[in-house]
């Protein structure tokens, strides 16, 4: 397994998923949503960057999906599956295309965003993205700014401030079928093309040092004689006990469950194609 990650010449090289491995994307995502009841939780809204979830209300257990996707994207407002399942077959094909190991997968969420929005203002992610285009086409763009090894914490902000200006480093348009590569903490965008476009997005993470030394802080802090006043020697002696008797536990790769893709619902076929290709290209 590779130690670290490994940069290609030009990190924003689009490459093209097999036939098949796009089919099986569409399918299972296809097949996900098919699954409404276990959909409500997972739904996320956002237009120009607003995160507007918390206005949804969604009272029916069935049949909900098609009519509110529909109505969302004719409002520009941008859909947003979280926790798509993610099978073996779609976690090797990951893995092949940005060179990390299918071990280091975290998440894989769908993005549904309607022509000419941008769902996001420009922000990096604490990991490597993945995007595999589903549907339709989209302009990415690529900002000059990083963070340099970003993790999500009070003190960092991954979102640029509004009217701050970022210098352009490339742009990339991608069609269905195509895959590229985020490094973490490289600032981005996204404009959907007329009239609606699908993506999902697959977070890649490795181990971090870092997490360990988090898990053994939040461990300290249950323990209350490490919580007790104490002349800065004895303190100081304490901690360093801790430290060197702390028993730490390896991550578990892969953090997510390889499951079968969800299985499919007689009668009720979805398809996002078909909600997508109704709608008015402007
Ligand atoms: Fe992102």
């Amino acid at each position: 397994m590779a130690e670290g990650l490994t940069q290609s010449h030009d990190p924003f090289a689009v490459s093209r998923l097999a036939p098949e491995s796009a089919k099986r994307m569409v399918d299972l995502v296809n097949r996900t949503v098919a699954h409404e009841t276990a959909l409500k939780e997972r739904i996320a809204i956002v237009r120009q960057g607003e995160r507007l979830t918390e206005r949804l209300s969604i009272g029916q257990d069935e049949g909900w999906f098609r009519p509110m996707l529909n109505d969302l994207l004719r409002q520009g407002i941008s859909v947003v599956v979280n926790d798509i399942p993610i099978s073996e077959a779609i976690a090797e094909t990951v893995s092949r295309q940005t060179n990390l190991p299918a071990e280091w997968i975290t998440q894989q969420n769908l993005y549904i965003t309607p022509g000419k929005s941008q769902g996001f203002d420009p922000h990096c992610d604490p990991h490597v993205v993945a995007v595999a285009h589903l549907f339709g086409r989209k302009t990415w763009t690529i900002f000059e700014k990083t963070l340099d090894n970003p993790v999500y914490d009070a003190d960092t902000s991954t979102i640029a401030g509004k009217g701050e200006t970022l210098p352009v480093r490339t742009t990339v348009t991608v069609e269905p079928g195509d895959c590229f590569v985020i490094p973490r903490g490289v600032y981005h965008s996204a404009v959907a093309l007329s009239p609606a476009s699908v993506h999902l997005a697959i977070g890649v993470a490795g181990a971090r040092p870092i997490d360990y030394i988090w898990a053994m802080a939040e461990n300290a802090m249950h323990d209350s004689r490490l919580r007790a006043d104490r002349t800065p020697e004895a303190a100081l002696r304490d901690a360093r006990d801790f430290v060197r008797g702390f028993a730490f536990e390896p991550v578990a790769l892969p953090r997510f469950a390889r499951v079968p893709a969800p299985a499919d619902l007689n009668g009720d076929r979805f398809s996002f194609e078909d909600v997508l290709d109704a709608l008015p290209s402007h």
